[in-house]
């Protein structure tokens, strides 16, 4: 593979990427392994991207690890990715805490398993002083729910004749300082959105890669970079 870290611009890094991590199940699959074992090296994946992250400056990075829509999977799947995120926060915590990195996460609450929203709970908590990197874990996460969830939050204090702007809405999304997503990067494939960061993306680069998340490594995390830096942003405007 072409070495595309040399020929990354240090002045034109995203402030915020956001990753749908796809491709679990079918690296899995073709390993002849249960699916689980695909989403636990796709955990592995992310102690190395926090540090090439880190590296490059990146300021948010977004991760996908549970919509809206994967409760619709058989039981066993749901449960073990529960169990595999709060193994993932125990773990992880004192490496998190030694990187630097603030944990958010974005999400409904309800539904969450009591064990996994404990252990986020105390890592959001435990970690909120960190400056080095935000690591936004996008966990019972859907666009569509996260903009219904702030219109009724926002309907609930409204008084009369008030009306709705973007700058009241961005206020109600699940963590309100997040900036708009720059670079969005889909591993697999897939050429979807699969209802992520509605809001957050209109502008974003979309950047497409034909790897299953389980082999993502640094180099493709700089070509994505690379693609996003030869992309003209125009934010509508000429
Ligand atoms: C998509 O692959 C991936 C998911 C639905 C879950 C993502 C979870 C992880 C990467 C692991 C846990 C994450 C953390 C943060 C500890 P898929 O199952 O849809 O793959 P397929 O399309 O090949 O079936």
């Amino acid at each position: 593979m072409k070495n595309y870290k040399d020929t990354i611009d240090p002045d034109n890094i995203p402030l915020h990427v956001a990753i749908i991590m796809d491709g679990n199940g079918r690296w899995a699959e073709k390993k002849k392994l249960s699916r689980l074992e695909g989403h636990r090296k796709g955990a592995d994946i992310i102690e190395p991207l926090i540090d090439t992250s880190v590296s490059l400056g990146i300021g948010v990075v977004s991760l996908f690890a549970f919509s809206t829509e994967n409760w619709n999977r058989p039981a066993s799947e749901v449960s073990g990715l529960w169990e595999l995120l709060a193994l993932f926060f125990e773990s992880k915590i004192d490496i998190i805490q030694e990187k630097g990195v603030k944990v958010v996460v974005s999400g409904a609450r309800k539904r969450l398993p009591a064990a996994t929203a404990g252990i986020i709970d105390s890592v959001i908590s435990s970690t909120k002083k960190n400056r080095k990197i935000v690591l936004n874990f996008c966990i019972n996460y859907g666009g569509r729910q996260e903009i219904l969830d702030g219109v009724n939050r926002w309907l609930h204090k409204r008084k009369e004749g008030e009306v709705l702007t973007e700058k009241k809405m961005r206020q109600q999304f699940y963590v309100p300082e997040l900036p708009d997503v720059d670079l969005l990067i889909r591993t697999s494939g897939e050429y979807r959105i699969s209802n992520y960061m509605l809001w957050q993306l209109a502008y974003a680069e979309l950047v497409f890669l034909d790897v299953l998340w389980p082999d993502f490594t640094s180099q493709h995390l700089y070509r994505a970079i690379c693609e996003y830096q030869k992309r003209d942003r125009r934010f509508g405007a000429i």
